[in-house]
């Protein structure tokens, strides 16, 4: 279903790995509703070369590598996105997470410190870094839209999250002050979206990820939101339709974060506490 609720309106995609990814999603259902695209992801990233199979999907896109940690990455791919479009850009989608500390299953008790710094520049950092040289090289047209990809961690303990819930505190903080910052100067409104856990890379990278993923599902009145559900909800908040929504962090969760407990569950827990009193 199509609606052209990004006709006529150009952006940045960071984050595309594979057609699991969030930012895949993305790229597909912003060009289905008619929005031109750059998709760029880290150099790394693109040697896998999956990327140019969505580039093919979404009308031969420009793909620019860029390190969204380096400041003169971001310049070149805006020096670069502007010269493909002959112009400004309405919308950045950033979709980029990764712990070095979680990869190599360091335990929160013992973080390796160069990781964890890693882990901020990554996950975090580099939001204000994109919004930043944004600013600075004025690629974002006047009420443009601004996203970043959360999770729940930033609010509540999920220990196997380990440092990105410190990233992903650092992120929704960010979105908030540059946010302000960007309404007040152009217009332009900074969200992010904290989502369901979904099954990507960068989500099953987290230990004990099924579990997560199933509870969460049981936890959620509607279930949990999927990549294409998130897509969706994208492409209304890069849409006019979401002019007035600035600085907030939007729960993308199938109702999770408001429940206290499930129906579901309890009958689950009730099963197991029905086993151990057989047992004993
Ligand atoms: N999957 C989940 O359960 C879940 C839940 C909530 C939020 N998120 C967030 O959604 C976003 C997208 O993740 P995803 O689940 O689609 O996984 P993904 O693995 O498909 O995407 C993560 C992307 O980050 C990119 N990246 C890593 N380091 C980079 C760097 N230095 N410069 C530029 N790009 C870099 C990777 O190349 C990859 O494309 C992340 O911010 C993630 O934390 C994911």
């Amino acid at each position: 279903m199509t609606n052209n609720l990004l006709k006529g309106k150009k952006g940045i995609i960071f984050g595309a790995l594979d057609n699991k990814s969030i930012a895949w999603k993305t790229a597909i259902r912003a060009y289905e509703e008619g929005a031109k695209l750059v998709l760029t992801n880290a150099p790394i990233a693109l040697r896998m070369g999956k990327i140019k199979e969505l580039s093919k999907i979404v009308g031969d896109a420009p793909i620019i590598g860029a390190d969204a940690t380096s400041i003169e990455d971001i310049e070149n791919l805006y020096k670069e996105t502007k010269e493909h479009f002959g112009g400004g850009i309405d919308f950045i989608l950033h979709s980029i997470g990764m712990s070095p500390n979680v990869r190599k299953g360091r335990k929160y008790g013992d973080l390796d410190y160069d990781y964890l710094r890693r882990t901020l520049d990554i996950s975090a950092i580099s939001f204000h870094k994109v919004m930043q040289v944004a600013e600075k090289s004025e690629i974002m047209n006047e009420w443009g839209s601004i996203l970043a990809l959360s999770y729940i961690a930033a609010q509540r303990t999920f220990p196997s999250y380990s440092d990105m819930a410190e990233a992903k505190a650092l992120l929704e903080s960010i979105a908030r002050s540059y946010g302000y910052r960007f309404a007040r100067n152009k217009r332009i409104r900074v969200n992010t979206i904290s989502q369901s856990p979904t099954m990507t890379t960068a989500g099953s990278g987290v230990g004990g990820f099924d579990v997560f993923f199933s509870y969460a599902e049981k936890m959620s009145p509607l279930g949990n939101a999927s990549a294409e559900d998130c897509a969706n909800y994208i492409v209304v908040l890069f849409s006019d339709f979401t002019r007035m929504v600035t600085m907030q962090n939007l729960m993308h969760d199938g109702g999770f974060s408001s429940v206290g407990i499930t129906d579901e569950l309890i009958e689950d827990l009730m099963k197991i506490e029905e086993g151990k009193t057989k047992k004993s």
